[in-house]
């Protein structure tokens, strides 16, 4: 057969029109000391078509040790490498089957020094400094760097694992047992995952982990030095996934733990199903961070039942998963807190438009990826906020959440336990709202500039207009600190001024001030004296007060944004600061020297990203 699965999904070199996979269970070992996992990944397929020759899977920085259908080994090869998309592994069968076959293939391999999906930690790399700790991240294609398989999300896997470990083993799954004793010192693991998912969605991590339980359902695990404090700032886990329910479906996946890393996980939140992965910067200490846990819920729906087929449509993930973590918090905190989220999001959107440029093809809702583009490389808030804003936008033309919220339920239930295309997004869309409000909603739906909203660049054809009522404050705060540029009397400030602010305000104040021209150094100084700024902790307000002073050269900041981007590796903070610094005055060189003498704590996809963003070559 050509190779059609183009059409599938242009990130994966897998015969998928060809062959599917139905499970996969994966037999490993960790070694901390080689920085390896190796055992062996057993897939359970199933052919689509007539004569199928051979079985094509992902890999990526794989060393294959062995093929074998049925107990008997195979012949195999491991195509050069694709810049991006890794190595095409090639099993041909020893004769063709027929449709409908079902192959059973077990593959024996190890993991590399060059793996992209896992962060090996040292002991001193952890909080307790005593153990070293391993995690992974397979989104979006980093699931062949830790296993050959289909890695596309348009094939829906259950999966089981057995795990041998010195220290403690989690994953994206239910753990169903663990041994005595090896004799050596490790322990195995067992875990079952019997809801179907996308392989990226594969996740497991390993060290010195406890686990407290903050709900029925949940447990939140880290090392022992923290878990005080994780429980305390995520007692709310509970709350949003009954909230989650109350507006889609019953909660599926059994658990819901989460899972606190070390400070260089390079996301806020990684919706890993039963075990959200989340950075240790969301513990601000007054839950200020948690709607990335509500984030990471929503995905429970958006993404890990309803799943996107290829990284094109990558926004029905996250564009659907903002939407309803927002209706989550205008469940739990009122119309207004919605509103004031959807006006930071607007921001970031802004922001990453203005990036990447209004008229690049990285800004459209569904990009064109057919070009073996890396999907690490498009990653930006577009996806997530364009995509809120085409809901949100539909949300008022069909008249009001009344008419939505039904159907965001009515979407899931549909489309449960499948991947699928905005084209099929939208036919449903169509479909249902026919069916339940007629033509006249219908007509409505012909309002939207469908091709503008999906196929377009830049920002939303549509103007949101979103309530600034919580917003005001932050708005007429900065305005006068704007025009204070033009006298010298500051006088007028004071403490007091931030005194009643939430820490969500103080972000919105300095988020509208780095929308202006760069304050004079003065006017920096005398905020900082007043609001005592630089030594929040509060790592979202800390990253905004840092940009705001790096876009204005000022170099007093400079060994702060040094400190903050070595500390953790979050990519969200670490990569703009990066970017600002290497633009600022006498800024370029300290980033890249930074960097250099720190690559090593970041994240292997935020250390190439980095090195991008600062003109590095790797
Ligand atoms: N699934 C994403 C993280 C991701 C996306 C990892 C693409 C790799 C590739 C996760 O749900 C997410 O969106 N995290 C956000 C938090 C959120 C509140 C917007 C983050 O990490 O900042
Ligand atoms: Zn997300």
């Amino acid at each position: 057969m050509a190779n059609s699965n183009k059409v599938i999904d242009p990130s994966s070199l897998a015969n998928l029109s060809e062959v599917v996979t139905k499970h996969l269970h994966f037999d490993w070992t960790i070694s901390f000391t080689e920085k390896k996992i190796h055992g062996h990944v057993t897939l359970d397929m199933v052919t689509l078509v007539p004569r199928v020759a051979q079985i094509v899977l992902d890999s990526s920085y794989l060393d294959i040790k062995g093929v074998q259908l049925n107990g008997q080994p195979l012949e195999y090869t491991v195509a050069d490498r694709h810049p991006s998309l890794g190595s095409a592994l090639t099993i041909t069968l020893p004769e063709t089957v027929e449709e409908g076959t079902k192959l059973q293939v077990k593959i024996e391999y190890s993991t590399t020094e060059k793996c992209t999906a896992v962060q090996y930690l040292e002991p001193e790399q952890t909080v307790g400094k005593k153990h070293p700790y391993l995690f992974s991240q397979c989104q979006a294609i980093h699931a062949r760097a830790l296993a050959p398989l289909q890695d596309s999300p348009s094939v829906k896997v259950t999966y089981s694992a057995s795990v041998t470990s010195p220290l403690p083993v989690v994953m994206s799954a239910l753990l169903s047992g663990t041994s005595e004793d090896n004799n050596d010192g490790t322990k195995t693991y067992h875990f079952k995952q019997n809801t179907t998912i996308p392989s990226y969605l594969i996740a497991i991590a390993a060290g010195n982990l406890a686990g407290r339980e903050i709900g029925p359902r949940s447990t939140v695990w880290c090392e022992p030095e923290v878990v005080e404090q994780a429980a305390w700032e995520f007692e709310d886990t509970e709350k949003f996934i009954a909230t989650g329910e109350s507006l889609l479906t019953p909660y599926e996946w059994g658990r819901y733990d989460l899972l606190v890393l070390p400070p260089s996980f390079p996301y806020g939140g990684m919706e890993n199903p039963c075990l959200t992965f989340v950075t240790p910067t969301l513990l601000a200490g007054d839950k200020s961070a948690v709607d990335v846990v509500a984030h990471e819920i929503a995905h429970s729906w958006m993404g890990n039942l309803v799943t996107t087929s290829n990284w094109e449509h990558f926004w029905l993930n996250e564009g659907w998963t903002v939407f309803i973590e927002r209706k989550i918090a205008s469940r739990l905190h009122g119309e207004p807190e919605r509103q004031f989220s959807a006006i930071i999001g607007w921001k970031a959107l802004k922001e990453s438009v203005e990036l990447f440029g209004e008229n690049s093809p990285a800004t459209v809702l569904k990009p064109d990826l057919s070009s073996g583009i890396d999907p690490d490389d498009y990653f930006s808030s577009i996806p997530y906020e364009k995509g809120f804003n085409l809901l949100y936008h539909i949300e008022k033309t069909v008249g009001g959440p009344q008419v939505f919220e039904p159907y965001m339920k009515a979407h899931v239930e549909r489309f449960a336990n499948k991947s699928i295309t905005t084209d099929q997004w939208l036919a449903h869309l169509h479909e249902y709202m026919e069916k339940h409000h007629g033509q006249e909603v219908v007509d409505k739906l012909k309002q939207i500039d469908w091709d503008r909203w999906i196929s377009g660049p830049g920002m939303p054809p549509v103007d949101p207009k979103f309530d600034t009522s919580l917003a005001d404050a932050c708005y007429n705060l900065a305005a006068r600190w704007d025009q204070a540029r033009q006298s010298d009397d500051l006088s007028g400030f004071s403490s007091k001024d931030v005194e009643s602010f939430t820490s969500t305000q103080k972000i919105v104040f300095l988020e509208r001030l780095t929308d202006c021209e760069p304050l004079p150094h003065h006017l920096l100084e005398k905020m900082d004296q007043l609001y005592e700024m630089t030594p929040i902790r509060n790592a979202d307000i800390r990253f905004r007060w840092q940009q705001l002073c790096v876009m204005a050269s000022y170099e007093k900041i400079y060994p702060h944004v040094v400190e903050f981007i070595t500390e953790q590796g979050r990519m969200k903070f670490v990569r703009p600061l990066y970017r600002y610094l290497y633009n600022a005055k006498n800024g370029a060189s300290l980033a890249q020297e930074t960097f250099l003498k720190h690559k090593n704590f970041y994240h292997p996809i935020a250390a190439t990203l980095i090195a991008k963003d600062i003109n590095l070559k790797q």
